[in-house]
């Protein structure tokens, strides 16, 4: 980042949670008409990580933040920003942000929720990002966190299979060399009614009437949401790479977002990124919205493919409709 005179930013801590319980194919078998055999062809999923009872998005990311900061050699008191995307905060206020705030005991970090669906991780981190390349703060941490299986209708086989609940968390700081190169990032509303969760909003509060037509649960036209998410994977990664002055053969780990194996295999088609450059894991954990780019770059980096100087292009896309992209060339030290 040298644009307008801001810092160069790195990730120098990374880490995620998933909750123990597993939901399996075989398991939603038993609770609508589906199958393993379809579930598998049409999306690439196995299996999810489900919450149980009482847990909210700020126990997710409490277990993966703790951890994110301590990989950085940090303390929570060192942190001086949260941001946390979710769609499903525990509660509409307090934000998860401010109950992870006092859970980790981050007593000097301010914070807020970002809502932008399955974009909220690429969101949260470009907002965390340029906290820390204006200069105005040395530590941020950047959240991607959902419960999905608080929001979704588990008698809708069109969207039940699809979702899990997950969290991952980065902390960023300042670097001599290398870190992020750029953004492209985009909304467009007139796309909302394809994917959206009617009630318990302003609109329509919270009533027997809206709990009995299942009102609170996520509502989608699936076919509409491939073709976007095809697309948009697609034309972001080409405009972040174009703005950075990059090119996809330069792009040594491709992280999208992971919401069906059809969707990010179509697009690594078209983007021409081979096979063993991409990061596939929405087999184990289904489409975890916010939590999902974090979990599938932590497994990149376990596997051992984040090495010093390996350009990362991550992207991605969701309600609103939203998408994002981000270009890290990926560093180990050198704090500025
Ligand atoms: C949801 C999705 C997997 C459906 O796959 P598809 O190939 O488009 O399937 P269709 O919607 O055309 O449905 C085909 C048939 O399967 C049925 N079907 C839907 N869900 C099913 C399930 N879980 N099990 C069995 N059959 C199912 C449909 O009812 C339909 O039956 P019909 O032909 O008798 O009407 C796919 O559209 C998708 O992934 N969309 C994007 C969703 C997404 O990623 N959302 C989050 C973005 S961040």
């Amino acid at each position: 980042m040298n644009r307008a005179g801001l810092r160069k930013t790195r990730i120098s801590g990374l880490a995620t949670y998933v909750p123990p319980r597993l939901l399996t194919n075989k398991d939603l078998e038993m609770m609508v008409e589906t199958s393993n055999e379809w579930i598998l062809q049409r999306t690439g999923i196995r299996e999810r990580h489900i919450v149980d009872p009482g847990v909210g998005t700020s126990d997710l990311a409490k277990e993966a933040s703790l951890k994110a900061i301590a990989q950085a050699g940090l303390t929570p008191h060192d942190i001086d920003f949260i941001v946390v995307g979710t769609t499903t905060p525990d509660m509409v206020f307090p934000s998860a942000a401010c109950l992870l705030q006092t859970k980790i005991g981050a007593d000097r970090a301010w914070g807020f929720d970002l809502g932008a669906a399955c974009s909220g991780f690429t969101y949260a981190l470009t907002t965390a990002v340029h906290m820390v390349a204006a200069g105005t703060h040395a530590h941020a941490l950047a959240v991607g966190a959902d419960v999905m299986s608080s929001i979704i209708d588990y008698k809708d086989r069109s969207t039940c299979v699809l979702f899990g609940d997950g969290a991952g968390a980065v902390v960023l700081e300042r670097v001599g060399e290398g870190g992020f190169l750029g953004f492209e990032l985009g909304a467009d509303g007139s796309g909302g009614p394809q994917l959206y969760l009617p009630a318990g909003g302003s609109r329509t509060p919270a009533s027997a009437d809206s709990v009995a037509d299942r009102q609170h649960f996520v509502q989608m036209n699936g076919r509409e949401v491939f073709k976007f998410a095809t697309r948009v994977l697609v034309s972001s990664a080409e405009a972040v790479l174009a703005e950075c002055g990059r090119t996809i053969e330069d792009v040594d780990v491709y992280v999208p977002h992971q919401a069906n194996v059809r969707i990010i295999e179509y697009a690594t088609g078209k983007l021409g990124i081979p096979e063993d450059r991409v990061v596939i894991d929405v087999d184990r954990y289904g489409n975890t919205s916010s939590g999902s780019i974090p979990l599938a770059l932590a497994d990149a980096k376990a596997d051992g493919r984040l090495g010093p100087g390996r350009l990362v292009l991550m992207t991605g896309m969701g309600a609103g409709l939203t998408w994002g992209s981000g270009l890290i060339e990926w560093t180990d030290g050198g704090r500025a």
